[in-house]
């Protein structure tokens, strides 16, 4: 399997630490895509640096290159997601304006009709936002926001972050152990 990983500047970079570390212990191959702003917030936010997060994915894409492999339809993956998904790019990706490899990677799964998972991350949500969402949710790009269950009782933040990673491997169809899971 081979995955497409953006990372934006919305406040949450941490579920993408997480994501990608689970997705290299199950053997996907990922191409690791960060915005400027995404590094700047990984550094503000978190323990990691930039070089970790790269050293997680198979392969890392400047987000100026519009030449990497992931902005052709040709280069074939299984699908792309982007966590946390700033309302910039969301918006970019909305309009088809393709500015950057995370937005004219994106605009290229949409258009091959692969999976898109998008993690979008603001609040409160303006009718924009709302309307971004509503756009692409109606052609099939699948909205993950990053909203914690209380359900299963976390008692960390690690918990929450887990949960989320569970949603985000669920929607590919990656079998995983990761989330506490409502059983009933
Ligand atoms: C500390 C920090 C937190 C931010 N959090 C958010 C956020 O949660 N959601 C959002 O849409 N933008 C957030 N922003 C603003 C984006 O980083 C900004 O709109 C940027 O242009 C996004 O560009 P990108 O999508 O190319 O990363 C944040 C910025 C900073 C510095």
């Amino acid at each position: 399997m081979e995955i497409v990983v953006g990372i934006t500047g919305a406040t949450g970079s941490i579920y993408a630490v997480r994501l990608l570390e689970a997705l290299k212990e199950k053997g996907v191959y990922t191409h690791l895509i960060m915005s400027y702003w995404a590094r700047e917030n990984l550094i503000v936010e978190s323990k990691y640096s930039p070089d970790y997060l790269e050293s997680l994915a198979a392969e890392v894409h400047d987000n100026k290159n519009l030449g990497a492999r992931t902005s052709s339809g040709s280069y074939v993956t299984d699908g792309m997601v982007i966590v946390p998904c700033s309302m910039k790019t969301l918006s970019s990706i909305a309009n088809g304006y393709c500015e950057n490899l995370i937005s004219r990677s994106a605009d290229v799964t949409i258009k091959e009709g692969r999976k898109l998972v998008i993690c979008p991350r603001e609040t409160p949500l303006n009718v924009i936002h709302l309307e971004n969402m509503l756009r692409l949710a109606r052609i099939g790009v699948r909205i993950v926001p990053p909203m914690p269950a209380f359900y299963n009782h976390p008692s960390s933040i690690e918990d929450i972050i887990s949960h989320h990673v569970m949603k985000l491997l669920d929607q590919f169809g990656i079998s995983n152990a990761n989330g506490n899971r409502w059983n009933g």
